[in-house]
C-alpha cells in the first residue's frame, strides 16, 4: 500500500517533513489519487479570515477514487459487509464491482428525480446498505449529502432539513435497533408538518420493516419504484477540489446545531491516509467500526476512509447488546475482523457483563483496537486491552471531532508506544497548540490548557453551512490565528497528549455530543416549565449523564414524578432518546448573577453531589437559592402538598 508508515522512525521522519514542508508532504500523498485534472497549488490559508483551500484547481470525483481507481485490482474483493440487527437474518456482502453498480444506478435515479450538483439531499436512514449507497450516489453526481442520525426525532430533523434547504429526503419506513423499531417515515412526516421546508420536492422511502406508512402523492416515492428502468451507466460529475462533499450537523454552545461543511479533495486525502496509517490496515484485512454513519466517525471510518483505501468495511445495523452482550464478538468471529473501532461507552457497558459473552468466541483475528468519541478511563482501557485484545492488540485512542473530518491525535497502531488514557501524539500534518489563561501558546512539556490547532490540515471543515460568520466566531475568534477545539488538554513530560474533555457548554453522553442549550430549549417547550438549566455530571457507563434543573409552574396532575416523566418524554420527542435527562431536579429558581447569567459551575458541582465549596458566590442575585437546591426544598414542598391532597 502506498504512503504507509511502518516504523516509529518512519513516523517521526514523516511528521517532521509534514511540519517543515507541509505542501510538499500533502502534495505527494494527494498525487496517489485519481484526478481528472491535477491541482496546481497545494494550499492557501488564513486562519484570521478564516479561509482554507487545499489542492486548488484540481478536478476529481471522490467515487472514482473509490471505484474506478480500485476496479482492476479489487473487482471481486468485498467492499462492504452488512450485518443485520437480527442475527438470524442473512448478511449482505457487496464486492467493489457490485457496490459500484449499486451506486451508479442510485446516482442515475437521483438524476432522474431532478437532483443536480450542489443540491442538498437529507439522508435519514437506519444502518442499512442503502445508507452507504445513497451517500456515494450523491457524491457521484455532486449532490451534497446531509445524513441525520436515525436516533434524532421530530424537531431535530426539521431544523436540519430546513437549514440545509434539502431538495430530497431519503428515508425508510422504519428501522430496527435491538428490540426496538423506529418509525422513521412517520417522524419525517411529522417533521415536515412542523416546518415550512418548501425546498423538499421528494421523499424517497426504502422498505426495511414493512410497517404501514402514510404516503403523499407526488411527493413520496418508494425506492423500488424509482429504480425501475434505471441504467447503471454513469459518468461521474466533475468536482472542484473545494466543492462541498457533505454537510454534517453537530451541537455547540448555542441551541442551534451547526452544519459543518466538508470539502471533496481535502477530506478524501485526509480520511484515506489517516485510516491506513492509524489502524495499520493491510490489504485483505477486515475493518469493523461500530459507530453509526449518522455521526462523523461513520462517515470517515466506515464509508469514506476505508473505501478510498480499498479496504473491506463492516457495517452493523444493531446494538452492542442485541440479542446479547456477545454480539460484537460474534461479528468479529464471523467475518474475521482485524481492526475493531468502538467508543468507550460501549466498552464500559460490556464490562458490566463480565467474561461470559467471550466464551467460545474466537477473537484471534483481531490485530488492532480503536477507541473514539470521549476520554477512555484507565479501567476501560485495561479491560479492552486484556479481554478484547487478549493483551496482544495495540489500542489506538483517537481524538478528533466532526469539525476535523479525521483523526488528529492518536498513536499509529503497533508503532507509537501507548499509555492508557492518552491519545499520545499528533498525527502527521497536525500541529497542536496548548493555550494558557492569557491566550498565549505554551511551549514545552508538562503543560495544561485549551487545545488549539495552529496550521491547516486537509480534512478540516471549511465553513458552517449558510453561516460563515458563525464558523469564524466559534472556532477562530478565541485565539487569533488558531483553530480552537473546545477541549482541554494536558501534555506530559513525554510530550504525550491527554484530552481532558470539553471546556464549553457541550456535553458528551455515550460518545454523543450534545449542547446543553439544545436540551434546555426542548425542556422549556414543556407547558409547565418556566426555565431550566442542564449540566453534565460523571456517569459510570455514559461518561457523562444529563442533569436538568427545572423551574416549574404550580404542579397540576401527576405531581413530582409525573412532571419528570413528561419532561423526559418531551425531550425524547423533540431531540431524540439520546438527549433524555438522566436526572431531573425541580427547583424554585436557578442560581443567577445580577446580570442574569446562570452560574453553571455551581449546578455542575451540585449535580456531582457536592454540597459545599462553590467558590465565589457573592455575585449571585439570591445566594439562598443554592442551599434550597441542595436541600431539594422545592420537590419536598410539592411532595408534601401531594400527600395532603
Ligand atoms: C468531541 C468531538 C470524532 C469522533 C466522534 C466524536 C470528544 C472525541 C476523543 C478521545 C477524548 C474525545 C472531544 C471532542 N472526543 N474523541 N479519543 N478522547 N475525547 O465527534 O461528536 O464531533 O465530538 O468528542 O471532546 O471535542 P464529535
Amino acid at each position: 500500500m502506498t504512503n504507509k508508515i511502518t516504523t516509529l522512525g518512519g513516523f517521526i521522519y514523516e511528521y517532521q517533513k509534514s511540519v517543515s514542508h507541509p505542501e510538499d508532504f500533502w502534495s505527494s500523498i494527494a498525487e496517489t489519487f485519481y484526478w481528472q485534472k491535477k491541482f496546481d497549488k497545494v494550499l492557501e490559508w488564513d486562519f484570521e479570515k478564516p479561509d482554507v483551500k487545499w489542492f486548488l484547481n484540481g478536478k476529481l470525483n471522490i467515487t472514482e477514487n473509490i471505484f474506478e481507481r480500485h476496479m482492476f485490482e479489487r473487482k471481486n474483493q468485498p467492499a462492504l459487509i452488512w450485518e443485520p440487527n437480527n442475527p438470524k437474518e442473512k448478511e449482505k456482502v457487496y464486492t467493489y464491482k457490485e457496490l459500484y453498480d449499486e451506486v451508479r444506478v442510485f446516482a442515475n435515479m437521483l438524476l432522474s428525480k431532478g437532483i443536480r450538483k450542489g443540491d442538498r439531499v437529507v439522508i435519514y436512514l437506519p444502518m442499512i446498505p442503502e445508507l452507504t449507497i445513497a451517500m456515494l450516489a450523491c457524491a457521484r453526481i455532486g449532490a451534497i449529502h446531509s445524513v441525520i442520525f436515525a436516533g434524532f426525532s421530530v424537531n431535530a430533523v426539521a431544523d436540519r432539513v430546513k437549514d440545509a434547504g434539502a431538495k430530497m429526503i431519503i428515508t425508510a419506513d422504519g428501522g430496527y435497533r435491538g428490540t426496538k423499531t423506529i418509525p422513521l417515515k412517520e417522524i419525517i412526516d411529522e417533521a415536515m408538518d412542523n416546518c415550512d421546508c418548501n425546498s423538499v420536492k421528494n421523499i424517497l422511502v426504502i422498505k426495511r420493516t414493512g410497517q404501514k406508512v402514510a404516503f403523499m402523492e407526488d411527493r413520496d416515492v418508494w425506492l423500488e419504484d424509482a429504480l425501475k428502468g434505471i441504467s447503471k451507466e454513469n459518468d461521474a460529475e466533475v468536482m472542484e477540489s473545494e466543492d462541498p462533499l457533505f454537510i454534517l450537523y453537530t451541537s455547540g454552545s448555542t441551541g442551534q446545531p451547526k452544519g459543518l461543511v466538508h470539502s471533496t479533495a481535502g477530506y478524501m486525502v485526509y480520511t484515506s491516509y489517516s485510516f491506513k496509517n492509524i489502524f495499520q490496515y493491510s490489504d485483505g484485512d477486515v475493518f469493523f467500526c461500530s459507530a453509526d454513519i449518522g455521526w462523523i466517525t461513520g462517515h470517515s471510518y466506515i464509508v469514506y476512509g476505508p473505501l478510498l483505501a480499498g479496504a473491506t468495511t463492516v457495517m452493523y445495523e444493531g446494538t452492542p447488546t442485541y440479542p446479547d452482550a456477545g454480539r460484537f464478538w460474534d461479528i468479529v468471529e464471523k467475518y474475521k475482523v482485524n481492526q475493531f473501532y468502538t467508543a468507550p461507552t460501549a466498552i464500559r457497558a460490556l464490562m458490566g457483563y463480565g467474561q461470559k459473552p467471550f466464551e467460545g468466541k474466537d477473537l484471534s483475528s483481531l490485530k488492532v483496537l480503536g477507541s473514539v468519541g470521549e476520554p477512555i478511563n484507565e479501567e476501560a482501557w485495561h479491560w479492552y486491552h486484556d479481554f478484547v485484545g487478549q493483551s496482544r492488540c495495540p489500542i489506538v485512542d483517537t481524538w478528533w471531532q466532526t469539525e476535523t473530518g479525521g483523526i488528529m491525535i492518536s498513536p499509529l497502531a503497533g508503532i507509537t508506544p501507548t499509555k492508557p488514557a492518552y491519545a499520545t501524539l499528533p498525527f502527521v500534518g497536525v500541529q497542536p497548540a496548548i493555550m494558557n489563561g492569557d491566550g498565549k501558546e505554551q511551549s514545552g512539556k508538562s503543560v495544561e490548557g485549551n487545545l488549539c490547532i495552529k496550521f491547516p490540515w486537509p480534512g478540516m471543515a471549511r465553513t458552517v453551512w449558510g453561516d460563515h460568520k458563525r464558523y469564524k466566531k466559534t472556532y477562530f475568534s478565541q485565539y487569533k490565528g488558531y483553530y480552537f477545539t473546545g477541549d482541554g488538554v494536558k501534555r506530559d513530560e513525554d510530550g504525550y497528549y491527554r484530552i481532558l474533555g470539553r471546556v464549553d457548554d457541550v456535553i458528551n453522553v455515550s460518545g454523543h455530543r450534545l449542547g446543553t442549550a439544545e436540551i434546555e430549549n426542548a425542556i422549556n417547550e414543556h407547558p409547565l416549565v418556566v426555565e431550566s438549566a442542564v449540566v453534565g455530571y460523571p456517569h459510570k457507563v455514559k461518561g457523562q449523564g444529563i442533569f436538568a434543573f427545572v423551574v416549574c409552574q404550580e404542579l397540576s396532575t401527576g405531581g413530582v414524578e409525573g412532571i419528570k416523566t413528561s419532561v423526559k418524554k418531551a425531550v425524547e420527542k423533540i431531540i431524540g432518546p439520546i438527549a433524555r435527562p438522566d436526572e431531573i431536579r425541580l427547583v424554585e429558581g436557578l442560581p443567577k448573577t445580577r446580570s442574569g447569567k446562570i452560574m453553571r459551575r455551581i449546578l455542575r458541582k451540585i449535580a456531582e453531589g457536592g454540597t459545599k465549596d462553590f467558590g465565589d458566590t457573592t455575585t449571585l442575585l439570591d445566594p439562598g437559592i443554592v442551599d434550597s437546591i441542595i436541600e431539594n426544598e422545592c420537590e419536598k414542598k410539592y411532595q408534601k402538598k401531594d400527600k395532603k391532597k
